[in-house]
C-alpha cells in the first residue's frame, strides 16, 4: 500500500487490486486498514489510485507488482501460494501487445522470480498467446511504522533483473526518489543531509537473497546486543553505552543496536525461518542465524527472570503491561514480545493487565485466546500491581506521571524493556527500576 501511495504520489496511475473486500473498501473511503503513519493524509491527496478485484487489472500496464503475503508454513519455508496464484492470474489477463515489468516485491526465496516467469509463460502458451514481458525482483525495506519515509527516501532501490527492459522500467518509475524531485508530502519531510539513493541491479536470484541477508542481518545485530546487555548486567557495564561506544565506529553502525525485550514482527522470524529452510535443502547448516533466534528467545524469557528474582513466585500476582504491538508507530501484533511474554505470565499464574495506544483491537482480533485485561490507559494498567512492565516504547510512556502511578500500585516494581525511560526520575520517585543490560 505504502509502495502504492508513494508511486501515485510521484506521477504514476496505480490500480491496487486485493480480494478482500473490507480493506478495498476502507482503501476506497480513503481510510488506511492499519496504522502507519501518514498514511491517511496521504491517501487524502487525491492520488490517482483506484482500489478494487481483478476487474480494474490493467492488461497493458508497464508494471505489475506482486506484494501479497508470504507467510511461514509451519516447517518455516514461506509460503507462495499467494504469489503463485497471482503470476497465474496475471498470465490469464495480461494483454498480447503488452511490454509489460512483472515485479515480484513480496519477501521470496532465490528462484521465485524465475518460478513466475514459468507460471506466466506456461498461462500463456494455454491461451496460445506470447507477449514482451519480463520479471525483476524488487524486494523491500519498509519498516512498519516508518514505511512512508522508507519509501520516499531509501538508502538503495534494488533491481534484479535479467534484461534490460525490466530495469529501464524500473529506473524510470522510481526517477523522481532516485533523484529526489518531488516536492515532499507534507507528514513525510525529507531529512536534512539526506544522500540519493543507489540504484542497484542485479540477478533476481541475488536480489531475493538481499532481502533476506538484510532482514537477518538487522535481526543478528539485535540479538548480539541483546546478548551483551545479559553480560553487561553480570559484569556491572552500561549496554547503552556499550552500544554507543561499539556504534561509533562507522564499521559497525549505529543502528539495531538497541537492547531490549527482543525483536519481533512479521518479517524478522518468518524470513531467517524461510532462510534457514532453503539452507536445509543444501543440508548446510547457518550457525550465526540459528543462536539468533535462540538469543531472541532468551531475551524474551530474561523479561520474566526479572519478575521471578524481585517478585519470586509469580502465581497470584498482578502485572501491569506498557506496549503491545512488536514496535511503535504500528498496531501489527504478529511475533510481537508481548505476546510471548504475556503468555507465559499468564502460564505461570499471574493476571495481566495490558494497555497500548493503538493495538488493543488487533490484538483481540488476532489473539482471541489471550486472557489478558486490557485497559484504557497506562494509569489502570499500573494500578493495584505488583510490577508495571515496558514492553513497547511508545514515546506517551515516557512522559507519564510515575509519581502518581506508582502510589496506585501494590509494589513499586518496574521493568523497562527497552531502556525508554529516565531510571533517576524513576528511582526518585520510589520505583526499584530494571532496565535490559544495565
Ligand atoms: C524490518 C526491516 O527493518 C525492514 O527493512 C524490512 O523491510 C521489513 O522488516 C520487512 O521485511 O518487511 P519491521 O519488521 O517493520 O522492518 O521493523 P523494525 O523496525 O526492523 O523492527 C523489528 C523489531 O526489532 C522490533 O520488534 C523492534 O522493537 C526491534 N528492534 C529494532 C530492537 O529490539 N532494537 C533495535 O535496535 C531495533
Amino acid at each position: 500500500m505504502t509502495t502504492a501511495a508513494a508511486l501515485a504520489y510521484t506521477g504514476h496511475t496505480v490500480s491496487c487490486i486485493d480480494r478482500n473486500p473490507e480493506v478495498l473498501y476502507s482503501l476506497s473511503c480513503g481510510r488506511a486498514p492499519f496504522h502507519e503513519p501518514g498514511l491517511k493524509e496521504l491517501l487524502a491527496d487525491g492520488l490517482l489510485l483506484s482500489f478494487g478485484g481483478w476487474e480494474i487489472f490493467d492488461p497493458l500496464a508497464d508494471a505489475i507488482f506482486i506484494a501479497v503475503a508470504t507467510p511461514g508454513n509451519p516447517g518455516g519455508d514461506a509460503n507462495l501460494s499467494y504469489v503463485e496464484t497471482v503470476a497465474e492470474e496475471i498470465g490469464r489477463r495480461i494483454d498480447k501487445r503488452a511490454n509489460t515489468v512483472v515485479v515480484v516485491k513480496s519477501t521470496v526465496p532465490p528462484g521465485t522470480a524465475r518460478r513466475v516467469e514459468a507460471i506466466i509463460s506456461a498461462t500463456l502458451e494455454t491461451r496460445g498467446i506470447s507477449t514482451n514481458l519480463s520479471i525483476a525482483s524488487n524486494p523491500e525495506f519498509l519498516r512498519e511504522g516508518t514505511a512512508l519515509y522508507d519509501m520516499f527516501y531509501p538508502d538503495r532501490i534494488v533491481v534484479g533483473a535479467n534484461n534490460e527492459l525490466a530495469v529501464d522500467t524500473l529506473r524510470q518509475m522510481f526517477t523522481s526518489i532516485l533523484e529526489q524531485t518531488f516536492k515532499p508530502p507534507a507528514p513525510v519531510p525529507r531529512p536534512q543531509n539526506y544522500k540519493l539513493p543507489v540504484f542497484f541491479t542485479t540477478t533476481p536470484d541475488s536480489a531475493e537473497l538481499i532481502k533476506y541477508a538484510a532482514n537477518a542481518f538487522l535481526a543478528m545485530k539485535i540479538s548480539f546486543i541483546n546478548e551483551f546487555a545479559g553480560l553487561a548486567e553480570h559484569v556491572g557495564a552500561d549496554i547503552t553505552e556499550v552500544a554507543r561506544g561499539i556504534g561509533l565506529d562507522e564499521r559497525i553502525g549505529r543502528c539495531y543496536l538497541m537492547a531490549g525485550a527482543g525483536w519481533g514482527g512479521s518479517c524478522f522470524g518468518k524470513d531467517i525461518s524461510a532462510i534457514l529452510h532453503t539452507a536445509r535443502q543444501f543440508n548446510y547448516d547457518m550457525y550465526m542465524l540459528e543462536a539468533t533466534v535462540k538469543a531472541n528467545l532468551r531475551q524474551q524469557e530474561s523479561i520474566i527472570k526479572k519478575l521471578q528474582s524481585e517478585l519470586k513466585v509469580l502465581r497470584g500476582t498482578t502485572i501491569g503491561i506498557l506496549g503491545i504491538s512488536f514496535k511503535p508507530g504500528t498496531d501489527d501484533v504478529r511475533e510481537a514480545p508481548f505476546i510471548a511474554i504475556a503468555r507465559r505470565l499468564i502460564e505461570l499464574g499471574a493476571v495481566v493487565k495490558a494497555f497500548d495506544p493503538v493495538a488493543i483491537p488487533s490484538c483481540r482480533r488476532n489473539h482471541p485466546d489471550l486472557t489478558v485485561i486490557y485497559v484504557n490507559n497506562a494509569e489502570e494498567a499500573a494500578k493495584n500491581c505488583d510490577a508495571l512492565v515496558l514492553i513497547t516504547e511508545w514515546d506517551v510512556f515516557s512522559h507519564l506521571d510515575y509519581e502518581k502511578l506508582g502510589n496506585n500500585m501494590k509494589q513499586k516494581l518496574i521493568i523497562d524493556g527497552r531502556n525508554a525511560l529516565n531510571p533517576k526520575t524513576l528511582i526518585k520517585n520510589g520505583f526499584k527500576y530494571m532496565g535490559v543490560g544495565c
